[in-house]
């Protein structure tokens, strides 16, 4: 494994020993400090769109674990314009260790991988957005034990995020529904990716409309928000087609007792969810935040380790 660029690139074996050693690490950190595991390793941090938790987490992932991280705003590099990707990734791949980019376009982190002499990892591109998967199943596990057979819904937008959830959640055996309103469907490479992954698995996929029919008796509700970063111009047109996909507390109540509601984050609250569920009993929003940072752990010492 040299990259983590997409969930859909691992096996079900590789994504659940990561996820083992997530919780193995978590415990670790919990119980006084992370072992230098990655003594004298460098990570370079490639933004090109705003982060509070990808930057935080990755930042405090390599020093918890003896490592380095720096920071490149989008302003320093200018990927593709000031210097064209495969002359950052070989520049930046004798300085550093490893390369983790948030990109707008997919393509830029897959030429990152295909330039960088070291391993890169993708902070989130306008397809996909994997170390978030991986956190959100480690989320799943710790309440419900595994993702094996568990049905987990998404209401919204078929966007990046989306994408990285289906695909864990068809690679690990746990149902995935999606409603979403006509015309934001995911990808459909993506969605025929999943059916393969789900076939081996034997996860059930949905794909509908009505947000209503997709949360009865769910164990897990999931949404973000309606415009992601990069479609800032398409605001307001999406603000008046997914009102009907708010997840709000008669939602949540036709959902299973049981369930838990997440959301990536950052929250636009009173639009895709309310103050009342993400700070209510059901949410497991911070939770889930924090461990972006144990997930994280895991893919670097996979990686770096
Ligand atoms: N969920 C997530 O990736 O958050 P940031 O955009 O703050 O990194
Ligand atoms: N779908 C959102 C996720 C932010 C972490 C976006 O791409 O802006």
């Amino acid at each position: 494994m040299k990259d983590f660029i997409g969930i859909a690139d691992h096996s079900p074996a590789d994504l659940q020993a990561m996820l083992d050693l997530a919780v193995e690490l978590k415990k670790e950190h919990q119980a006084g400090g992370n072992k230098p595991r990655l003594q004298g390793k460098t990570l370079a941090m490639v933004f090109q769109k705003p982060s509070l938790r990808t930057r935080v987490s990755f930042d405090m992932a390599m020093r918890h674990l003896g490592g380095d991280a720096l920071y490149l705003s989008p302003a320093e590099i200018g990927l593709g314009q000031r210097e064209s990707i495969a002359d950052v990734a070989r520049v930046l791949s004798g300085y550093v260790d490893a390369i983790m980019a948030r990109v707008f376009d997919h393509a830029h982190v897959l030429q990152l991988a295909e330039w960088a002499g070291v391993p890169v990892i993708n902070g989130l591109s306008d397809y996909n957005h994997p170390c978030q998967g991986m956190a959100d199943a480690l989320t799943i596990q710790e309440e419900f034990g595994a993702l094996k057979g568990i049905n987990v819904t998404y209401i919204g937008d078929g966007n990046n995020v989306a994408v990285s959830l289906m695909h864990i959640c068809a690679k690990l055996g746990a149902n995935f529904t999606i409603a979403n309103p006509a015309g934001y469907a995911i990808v459909p490479g993506a969605v025929d990716l999943a059916k393969q992954f789900a076939a081996e698995s034997g996860s059930a996929l949905t794909f509908i409309e009505d947000p209503h029919a997709a949360v009865k008796n769910v164990d897990v509700i999931y949404t973000d928000t309606w415009t992601s970063m990069g479609q800032e111009e398409e605001a307001r047109k999406r603000e008046a087609v997914f009102p009907p996909y708010q997840v709000n507390p008669q939602l949540v109540s036709e959902a299973s007792k049981r369930a838990i509601v997440l959301h990536c984050l950052p929250a636009h609250r009173g639009q895709e969810i309310t103050d009342e569920v993400a700070d209510g009993p059901h949410s497991r929003l911070f939770p889930q935040a924090h461990n972006r940072l144990h997930a994280q752990k895991a893919i670097l010492v996979k990686l770096l380790g």
